[in-house]
């Protein structure tokens, strides 16, 4: 990748005495960006952003997002416009080659994936070893951490031929490792990949069909769970996707770096959010109780948050949210839910949240997880499995900005520094003298 940030001046920093400047340069959309990379050079001081709230760690193609107009674009193309008229293969090329397929180029790339979707037989043994009540992420970040001891032959990363292939793997494989690690957790026999199913088709059928009769793919459901993981493909620099490029700056393999792309995404200020709402919309339970929890959710003494709300970027309506809202819908209608309480107390608490002073004031609105996890729950997968479904779109992303990280010249080992705050110097004490 090409750098293409454009010179906007510079930045004049004065302390001390002494007066440094640094370049500032523009991208195509969203924010400047000042160039500190000579500043402990010139200053002698570190930049201090634990969270990194103003720091940009790279330069990306892929995504933008405007978190005050809520605008979420892959590529440049809204994302409502994907969600509601491409599908996953044709915006994981779109993420990875950056520009949609012609025909012929979605061909291609579909046959590549789907002739990767099954996994090494002897794979399955990693399953066995876990308890049947394992959390499906913990083996989900054990499997595709082991890939790479299977797959040696994509593991040179700068082998531009075996990063394909890795890339290809990736996509296609994850499907079938979520899927049997559903199968594993409720005793059910694992389902091979079938190669005449489109991408989320074929996954579906792997988690619900079983040997003793035959599966029918509902289309509707299918479309509703195709728009979901495009929605969760990728988003600029989160903790996940930032986790993976970390990783994959000293040079690990790409499986290995997606399995710490799947640890970083577990937690639930991330993408175990799905389901940590969704339990909490459980605890909540009922319409009458929403005050009680709203309280708890501001008082600072509590460490209760509203789980699928508020978002670093997003200080307007998560755009993926609004789409998630109506695929929620449009699952629950297909599936004949009137009345579901869940959704009911979710409606009611997102009426209530919003015209809340505290809310309004953080600029705290529903996020991507808020709805999600109604709708996973409505078209048949466990609470546990929500995270799942979210690491199995967002490998997408993760794949896609290892791939730019790679590719780009400029790209060194990240290695932050600190503030030492700890004893300085001092000498060992024997243990008799303490
Ligand atoms: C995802 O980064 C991404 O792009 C992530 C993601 C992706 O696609 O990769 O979009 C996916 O992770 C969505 C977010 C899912 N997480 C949740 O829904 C968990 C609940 N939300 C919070 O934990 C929180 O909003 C975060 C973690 C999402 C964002 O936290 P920030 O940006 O660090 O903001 P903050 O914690 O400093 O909160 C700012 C203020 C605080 O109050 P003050 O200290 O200023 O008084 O808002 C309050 C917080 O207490 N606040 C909340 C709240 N979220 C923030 N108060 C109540 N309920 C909440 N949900």
């Amino acid at each position: 990748m090409d750098s293409k940030m454009k010179p906007a001046g510079s930045m004049t920093v004065t302390y001390d005495g002494k007066s440094s400047e640094f370049p500032v340069f523009e991208g195509a959309d969203g924010p400047r960006v000042v160039d500190i990379r000579s500043f402990y050079k010139e200053t002698g001081a570190f930049t201090f952003d634990p969270g990194f709230t103003s720091t940009a760690s790279c330069e990306s193609q892929i995504t933008f997002i405007d978190g005050d107009e809520g605008v979420l674009l892959y590529r440049g193309i809204p994302i409502d416009d994907l969600a509601d008229n491409s599908d996953f293969l044709e915006v994981a090329y779109l993420l990875i080659h950056g520009e949609l397929p012609k025909a012929n180029e979605l061909e291609r790339f579909d046959h590549a994936i789907t002739n990767h979707t099954m996994v090494h037989e002897q794979l399955k043994n990693f399953y066995s070893g876990f308890r049947r009540d394992a959390h499906p992420m913990a083996i989900m970040v054990g499997v595709v951490g082991a890939l790479s001891a299977f797959y040696h032959d994509s593991t040179d990363i700068n082998d531009p031929k075996q990063r394909t292939i890795a890339i290809h793997r990736m996509i296609a494989k994850m499907p079938t490792i979520a899927a049997m690690a559903y199968k594993y957790s409720i005793g059910q026999p694992f389902v091979f990949p079938s190669n005449n199913l489109d991408y989320t088709s074929n996954f579906m059928r792997m988690c619900f069909a079983v040997p003793a009769e035959d599966y029918e793919v509902n289309p509707t459901l299918c479309d509703a769970l195709d728009k979901i993981f495009i929605l969760h493909m990728d988003h600029e620099q989160n903790a996940s996707t930032s986790t993976v490029r970390l990783a994959g700056s000293s040079g690990a393999n790409p499986f290995a770096c997606i399995a710490a792309g799947i640890a970083s995404l577990w937690g639930p200020a991330h993408g175990g959010a799905n389901e940590a709402a969704l339990n909490m919309l459980a605890e909540i339970g009922s319409v009458d109780r929403i005050p009680e929890f709203v309280t708890r959710a501001k008082d600072k003494n509590d460490p209760f948050r509203l789980m699928g709300f508020g978002h670093r970027v997003y200080k307007n309506y998560d755009p993926r949210a609004k789409v998630m809202q109506k695929a929620c819908h449009e699952v629950l209608d297909a599936i004949g839910i009137k009345n579901d309480p869940l959704l009911e107390v979710a409606m009611e608490l997102e009426k209530i949240a919003l015209e809340d002073e505290y809310f309004v004031q953080k600029k705290l609105y529903p996020n991507i997880d808020f709805y999600s996890g109604i709708t996973l729950k409505a078209l048949g997968f466990p609470t546990e499995m929500f995270t799942v479904l979210f690491a199995l779109a967002r490998t997408v992303g993760w794949i896609a900005q290892w791939s730019e990280m790679i590719e780009d010249p400029g790209q060194k080992i990240g290695r932050p520094r600190q503030i030492y705050t700890g004893a300085t110097k001092r000498e060992y004490v024997p243990c008799g003298d303490r």
